[in-house]
């Protein structure tokens, strides 16, 4: 595992874009898996900045996002896919059909669960995987449990996950409480991982890195797969 501290967001935000960017220009193709929250913005601002100025092409690259919340639509301002087309999909020349977010009006939940993780097997491995943490070190939405999920599922999040995405939203009953996320299983096939973590979550990020690999920090499973780059304030 390659651990980077950083000394500010800004500083994570430049390097982790310069990680994707190598990607993209070593592989045109790539299979990007993607996040969203508040770390990963300044990442995209960056992303963004680069294509602006014609040093990156997205137009063959292929995106899958972790996760999005059950019972928003596409065009919900709070929704996933709403957050990756306005801070990035809509600002760079991809192919919007190439980049894919559960959805999270589907009729039948597990079946998309199983589409999105089929749809993900279908275009290939993961070649970089972007990810935040949350402060109880869940990773998507895979929320401390008494497993490490498998594939995509469906889960119920914890009171801490919806206190702390409230402030998105005008009030915290309008949080969704269920979402689709990508299982543990499905983050790890990804070929590498780029986690990002801010000046909050140094705590956590402690607990995931060098504590115990435990179910209560899904994110400390990240300790058993090969490369692994954590960019941390
Ligand atoms: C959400 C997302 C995660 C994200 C986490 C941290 O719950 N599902 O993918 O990593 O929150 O978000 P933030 O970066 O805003 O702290």
């Amino acid at each position: 595992m390659n651990i980077v501290k950083v000394k500010n967001y800004d500083e994570m935000s430049a390097l982790a874009a310069k990680i994707i960017s190598a990607q993209i220009i070593s592989n045109p193709k790539s299979l990007l898996g993607l996040a969203t929250g508040s770390s990963p913005l300044g990442v995209y601002e960056n992303l963004v900045n680069e294509d602006e100025k014609g040093l990156l092409d997205f137009s063959k690259v292929s995106t899958v996002n972790l996760d999005e919340y059950f019972g928003l639509s596409g065009e919900h301002p709070q929704s996933y896919r709403y957050f990756m087309d306005k801070n990035l999909f809509d600002k760079v020349n991809i192919n919007k059909e190439n980049t894919h977010v559960p959805n999270g009006m589907a009729q039948n939940i597990d079946k998309e669960c199983e589409d999105y993780e089929a749809l993900i097997n279908d275009i290939g491995r993961v070649d970089l995987q972007l990810l935040g943490i949350g402060h109880n070190g869940h990773i998507g939405f895979n929320e401390p449990c008494d497993r490490f999920p498998r594939f995509v599922h469906n889960v119920e999040l914890s009171e801490s996950t919806i206190k702390a995405n409230a402030r998105l939203f005008d009030n915290e009953d309008e949080v969704p409480k269920r979402a689709i996320t990508m299982g543990i299983g499905t983050i790890l096939k990804a070929k590498k991982i780029l986690l990002i973590a801010g000046a909050d979550k140094g705590d956590i990020i402690e607990r995931a890195m060098y504590g115990k690999v435990t179910t209560d920090v899904p994110a400390s499973i990240l300790q058993f797969h090969h490369d692994v780059t954590i960019i941390r304030v």
